[in-house]
């Protein structure tokens, strides 16, 4: 029988808000593992809970607007207690692959300013290596052949992210290419070429930021959690 991935998503939500506290800044992450976490943060706002709260997307900034979830602007701040985000891939040194939703760069931001920043995932993410799920990087539309081109040369085969037929935009107005690279023998190694690489403003490899990781079991109805 498939895995009931969905339920996964929320076990891991409902378990990470677990560790959200009255007078905390609140990272709000992006996609559809996050928006459990929105919705169950939107229910305890509604029942007295105190907290301002960072979106990691305009999406989510759309959606906790609805909720009524109180917004802070991130220049106001200079740090950020919890917060609470998916990954479309991790592995047990919690290094994340993330951007299928094209929110990376506000996501890598909030989560560096973040005290506790905690992943929530369905088993599904869960990988020996990473490399599966293609690494998005966040270019600058000028210099999006040229980085197609150098990233070729390290290996990675990319695509321009499209989107209903046009190309997809970020909310900063770039353009993402998501690259295959197979499976990635040292992300420490590939994040720094590609941090050293002009024209990238974000690549989708997380290092050292994840401090804790939430992963849903939905035959057992509960989660395991890692921790750095
Ligand atoms: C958005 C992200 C998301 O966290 C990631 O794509 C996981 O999304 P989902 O929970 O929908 O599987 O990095 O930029």
């Amino acid at each position: 029988m498939p895995k009931d991935l969905e339920k996964e998503k929320e076990l891991a939500a409902k378990e990470a808000v677990k560790f959200i506290t009255n007078d905390l800044v609140v990272g709000l992450g992006t996609g559809s593992t996050a928006f459990y976490v929105l919705k169950e943060v939107a229910r305890l706002v509604n029942e007295g809970l105190r907290i301002k709260a960072v979106p990691t997307s305009n999406k989510t900034a759309e959606i906790a607007g609805k909720f009524n979830i109180p917004l802070l602007d991130i220049n106001s701040i200079d740090h950020i207690d919890i917060t609470i985000d998916g990954a479309d891939e991790f592995n047990r040194d919690l290094v994340l692959i993330k951007g299928g939703g094209g929110a990376l760069l506000k996501e890598k931001i909030v989560a560096s300013m973040t005290r506790q920043e905690i992943i929530i995932a369905d088993s599904s993410k869960q990988v020996l290596k990473l490399g599966k799920f293609p690494l998005p990087v966040e270019v600058i539309p000028f210099a999006s052949s040229y980085v197609k081109r150098e990233l070729a040369l390290l290996g990675g085969l990319g695509n321009t992210r499209m989107k209903n037929d046009t190309l997809f935009l970020t909310d900063q107005g770039n353009y993402i290419i998501d690259i295959h690279f197979g499976p990635i023998e040292d992300p420490v190694d590939l994040a720094d070429k590609l941090n050293r690489m002009e024209g990238i403003v974000c690549h989708g490899l997380f290092i050292g930021l994840a401090n804790t990781l939430i992963m849903g079991v939905a035959e057992t109805g509960t989660t395991i959690t890692y921790s750095k």
